[in-house]
């Protein structure tokens, strides 16, 4: 087994790391207290190419695939979760548009969301739909006079929706034929019918604007349908189960920034005559949330390695994903603890971290959703 990056991923390691102390870290309190989604450095992201992972060069991507990705997205989250999220969501849907869309669609909207510096945004989730994603219930009713879908619904926690110019949005077309009766459409943020309703007020990843989306008689040319008719949910299950690497790459680099900063707070601090440092109680913690981090990296790693390599990852995505969020939300916690008082000031980049960190969690399903994944693909049920 060859656990070794390739030259070219040392780079992005490299560069990804750059970007996010040069970039990213500055902005990471600023953002958790404006709630404001950071719109110039994205388009630094898109400049250096990030938004273009896992594109073809012939639409404005860079190529790679999963554990390129996985690699910036870990590096920009031991630095600001917010934005780590950011573009790990937004890269569902040039993924989406890369395995699925006609080569019209492709031409159309790929350079827009790569190179050309505009946001994307999964739109699956509703009121009533939200574990239970097969629940969607806006609708998609076509219309034959315009050749177009006319949808109608609501659509809620969408990462990026307000920023958003091009949606991958999911809808009944067949509501009789359940998860058969799904379809994904694209949907351009100035198509009337359109529009963005309230945005989140959350605990944690404040940098990323989470957004409610009205759909009110919005009008989709047919041209705009994603795959086949019927196929969205799948397609809204497989990409999860690619962007759920990406959410354990949060995870990881979340726990590895937490580490960074509480090895170098206990070698700074002094209590009792000397550094934290060569307090046992404290040296256990620090072992503990190292050897945890170290099988979650792998976990990530090696699921990204199955998705690059074409073969089955659903099981390995939901395990590497539901691990190192586990382990984000561990690993957070203590490091707060050993920063003490000052780990629970705003201050300190710790309790916001412990804050961003528990989103992994919950988003892109939730843990408990993770292990019905992990059981039915071992019992076959
Ligand atoms: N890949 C391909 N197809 C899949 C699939 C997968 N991973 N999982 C299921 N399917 C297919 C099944 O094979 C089945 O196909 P057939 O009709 O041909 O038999 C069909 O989809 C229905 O499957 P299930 O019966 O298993 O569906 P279910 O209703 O029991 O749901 C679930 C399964 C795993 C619970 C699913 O609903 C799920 O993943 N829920 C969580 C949703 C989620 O992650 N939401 C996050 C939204 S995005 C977000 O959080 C943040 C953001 O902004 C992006």
């Amino acid at each position: 087994m060859d656990f070794a990056l390739t030259k070219e991923q040392e780079l992005i390691r490299k560069l990804s790391a750059q970007f996010a102390e040069t970039e990213l870290e500055p902005l990471a309190a600023e953002i958790d207290d404006t709630h404001v989604f950071p719109m110039d450095s994205f388009k630094k992201m898109a400049a250096l190419g990030f938004t273009g992972i896992g594109v073809p060069k012939e639409y404005g991507g860079v190529g790679g695939g999963s554990m390129d990705e996985v690699i910036a997205v870990e590096e920009f989250a031991k630095k600001c979760m917010a934005s780590a999220a950011t573009l790990s969501i937004h890269l569902i849907t040039p993924h989406i548009l890369t395995a699925l869309g006609t080569e019209a669609q492709k031409k159309k909207y790929l350079p827009r969301l790569t190179k050309g510096g505009e946001v994307a945004a999964f739109a699956l989730t509703e009121p009533g739909a939200g574990s239970d994603a097969a629940g969607v219930k806006t609708t998609a009713v076509y219309d034959a006079d315009t050749n177009s879908y006319i949808l109608n619904g609501t659509k809620c926690f969408i990462t990026g929706g307000s920023r958003a110019s091009v949606l991958i949005v999911f809808a009944m077309t067949a509501p009789e034929k359940g998860t058969r009766g799904i379809s994904a459409f694209i949907v351009e943020k100035d198509f009337p019918g359109f529009s963005v309703g309230k945005i989140e007020n959350k605990m944690g990843l404040r940098g990323s604007e989470t957004a409610e989306l009205i759909f009110e008689d919005c009008r989709v040319p047919a041209e705009n349908v994603v795959g086949k008719l019927g196929q969205g949910f799948k397609i809204a299950m497989q990409a999860l189960d690619s962007a759920r690497i990406g959410t354990g790459a949060q995870g990881l680099g979340i726990a590895e920034g937490a580490i960074d900063l509480s090895v170098k707070y206990m070698n700074k601090r002094v209590q009792f005559g000397k550094p934290i440092a060569a307090l046992q109680g404290l040296q256990w913690y620090i072992a503990d949330m190292a050897t945890k981090t170290e099988a979650a990296k792998w976990m990530v790693y090696h699921a990204a390695y199955l998705h690059d390599i074409g073969k089955p990852f659903s099981m390995e995505a939901a395990m590497c994903k539901l691990n190192a969020a586990e382990n984000a939300r561990f690993v957070t916690n203590l490091a707060l603890q050993i920063h003490g008082g000052y780990g629970y000031m705003h201050d300190y980049p710790l309790e916001r971290m412990y804050r961003d960190a528990k989103i992994t969690e919950i988003y892109e399903g939730t843990s408990e959703i993770h292990k019905v994944v992990i059981s039915r693909a071992i019992l076959g049920k």
